[in-house]
């Protein structure tokens, strides 16, 4: 069982040098809160007076292994976890004279906090700006800036002060949405665990005080199920488990599960753990999945779910830190570790370099030890993932040189360029829910949606609008298209009732008959998503899983559910073909509003008041979103 303080487990990288007093705070960390014990502290006692230091150097927990090793004391702070009665924590990188943006990187993607230490006595240096950089890169969601060695300039206010303005000047250009500031003597212990008498004008909470409060739960990704295969586990002939740590999202027994890359579908049949199987799981557990039927998986796979599927491909475009010595080579071969899953890949490009210091943009033929660029890569065999933006357990990656095994880079995908539909055999798994026809085999799409998209210069997407009838769907969505086709954009407006003319006319409005009409209107709408086009919808669509069904047949991130909301009674008046009169005068059957039911959406991309907001409000929402998630340019 999970208890109350493992859900509330925080992971905390720190950066800064040694000599901005990093090992001497995680040292001060363990030992207040009597994580070490009174031997090892006895012998680093032993070791600062002969130094003849007054105060006991904490740092020698971390850095003077050597002088531990010579009373023959091991101390083991390999894992750096210690806990308190509210919370566990762990740190995440690792102390002493290692390259501190390499350790940075390879913690932080599962970091909810850092802790950036700046040495009072030198203020805001420029490894102080790489790392707050990191920190915004890495989407680290909480950062402490600790003005540490407060003790050595008086405890001053205003030494404080101009390093938060200076700091704060620099990281408003940043992506960083939480930044709380502490003057800190990690030394002496001012405001590290206790808050200290010293520095009265400081009002706010000591370090150990907000690391224990911080709320993170918020923001990890407990929607999209990924589950990378660590280990196909078989003890006898009556147990296939799968094991592996969820990476994101939560899983009940019974859902129905894709398994990447064969696409083969099944449902969970149990969530088995050491303490017995377990009726929901959720990131960040580790668990053995069984499943209902006996289909191949293997270390490296990844389980789904199948109504919300990962990107996958081979070309992909990333920013990545190079953390070797020797430069990178463009066309090398690498070995890129993505979760549980090894590939051969190589760098194609080099699209810039950033300046850490000024944020500038550079063009490079390399990039060398701690630099930052944004590529793009290629992969000799699929991996699945996601954008690190929308979560950071499927969008990084670590590169390995296959000779010397070192770690080269680690980086963060931005997105694929390449999607699902190009590489899963779509017979097994978009098109499975429906049916094909007998001896049919699925040919491929003859020219690359990618083709197309780059001389449409916009990417395809379907809008999907849904709503009662008289909200406004129609109205919007040409309005919609025209602006879009003004912009130049290559548009198809697909229409409930111009659909009902020719290919559904066959259908009525039964729950079932609403099922099949929703089912080849996107069907249509996929045809014409392929082809490169910005697809708008507007169908009633009142059943909540026949829009899912929908969403499932497009690229993960290019499907944008529009809620035309409006209150009933408006739409009632609105009545703009007299339907809603002949319906409660009950001369139409199953009249939605009326006499049959709509599931307005949990959780659409967006929402539209249409009794509040005007038409071009709406439009301007809809192309404001579009330009934000880059699918037409600003
Ligand atoms: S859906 O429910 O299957 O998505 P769709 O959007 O295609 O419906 O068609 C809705 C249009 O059909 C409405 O705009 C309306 O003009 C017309 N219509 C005729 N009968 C009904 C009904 N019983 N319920 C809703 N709309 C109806």
């Amino acid at each position: 069982m999970t208890t109350n303080k493992e859900q509330t487990l925080l992971r905390f990288a720190t950066t800064g040098s040694v000599d901005d007093g990093k090992s001497t705070l995680i040292g001060r960390l363990l030992y207040e809160t009597k994580t070490i014990f009174e031997d090892q502290y006895a012998a680093i006692e032993k070791t600062s007076r002969k130094k003849g230091m007054v105060e006991v150097d904490l740092a020698l927990l971390l850095d003077g292994l050597s002088a531990e090793r010579e009373q023959g004391i091991t101390i083991d702070v390999a894992h750096r976890y210690f806990e308190t009665a509210n919370r566990k924590f762990i740190i995440t990188d690792s102390p002493g004279h290692e390259q501190y943006t390499r350790n940075m990187i390879t913690g932080a993607s599962t970091a909810d906090c850092a802790i950036i230490l700046i040495d009072a006595r030198n203020g805001v240096l420029t490894q102080s700006k790489r790392h707050g950089f990191l920190v915004s890169l890495l989407r680290i969601p909480h950062l402490v800036v600790a003005v540490n060695k407060m003790d050595l300039m008086d405890y001053s206010e205003d030494v404080y002060n101009e390093i938060v303005e200076q700091y704060t000047e620099f990281s408003e250009k940043l992506d960083i949405h939480d930044i709380v500031f502490i003057p800190v003597s990690a030394l002496k212990g001012d405001n590290v665990v206790e808050k200290s008498g010293n520095m009265p004008w400081y009002e706010g909470a000591s370090l150990l005080h907000y690391l224990e409060t911080v709320h993170v739960s918020a923001d990890r990704n407990l929607v999209d199920f990924r589950f990378p295969v660590q280990y196909v586990i078989r003890p006898h002939q009556n147990f296939r488990g799968f094991s592996g740590k969820i990476v994101s999202g939560t899983l009940i027994p019974g859902e129905e599960i894709v398994v990447l890359p064969s696409g083969k579908t099944t449902r969970v049949q149990s969530i088995v753990t050491y303490d017995g199987d377990l009726t929901e799981a959720f990131a960040p557990q580790s668990v053995v999945l069984t499943l209902e039927d006996e289909i191949d998986v293997s270390r490296g796979d990844m389980i789904v779910r199948k109504n919300n599927l990962p990107q996958v491909g081979t070309n992909f475009e990333g920013m990545i830190c190079w953390m070797d010595d020797v430069p990178m080579s463009i066309n090398k071969p690498y070995l890129l570790q993505h979760t549980t899953r090894m590939v051969k890949a190589f760098v194609s490009r080099i699209i810039y370099k950033v300046d850490v210091n000024n944020l500038h943009r550079h063009q490079t033929e390399t990039l060398s030890l701690n630099d930052i660029g944004r590529v793009e890569i290629q992969a000799t065999s699929p991996i699945f993932c996601d954008p690190y933006k929308i979560n950071r357990g499927t969008g990084c990656f670590i590169m390995i040189d296959p000779v010397t095994h070192h770690t080269v880079a680690a980086g963060m995908i931005r997105g694929l360029s390449q999607t699902i539909n190009d590489i899963i055999p779509k017979d097994e798994t978009i098109l499975s829910k429906q049916n094909k026809s007998p001896h049919t085999v699925w040919r491929n799409w003859n020219i690359d949606r990618q083709e197309r998209e780059a001389i449409h210069h916009h990417k395809a997407a379907v809008l999907w609008l849904t709503g009662l009838s008289g909200a406004g769907k129609s109205t919007i969505a040409m309005a919609l298209e025209k602006k879009l086709f003004k912009l130049g954009c290559q548009t198809m407006l697909l229409d409930g009732d111009q659909l009902r003319h020719g290919l559904c006319a066959d259908l009525g409005f039964s729950e079932k008959d609403r099922e099949e009409n929703i089912r080849r209107a996107s069907q249509v709408a996929r045809l014409f998503f392929e082809s490169g086009h910005l697809v708008i919808c507007t169908f009633i669509s009142p059943f909540a899983q026949d829009r899912a069904d929908a969403r499932s047949l497009i690229t993960e991130g290019r499907f944008f559910e529009i809620h035309v909301s409006c209150d009933l009674n408006v739409c009632k008046r609105r009545d703009p073909n007299g339907l809603y009169k002949k319906a409660m005068r009950g001369e139409i059957e199953n009249f939605t509003g009326v006499s049959s039911p709509y599931e307005a959406p949990d959780n659409p991309e967006i929402t539209l008041n249409t009794d509040l907001q005007s038409v071009e409000d709406s439009v301007a929402i809809i192309i404001d979103m579009l330009k934000k998630r880059e699918i037409i340019k600003r």
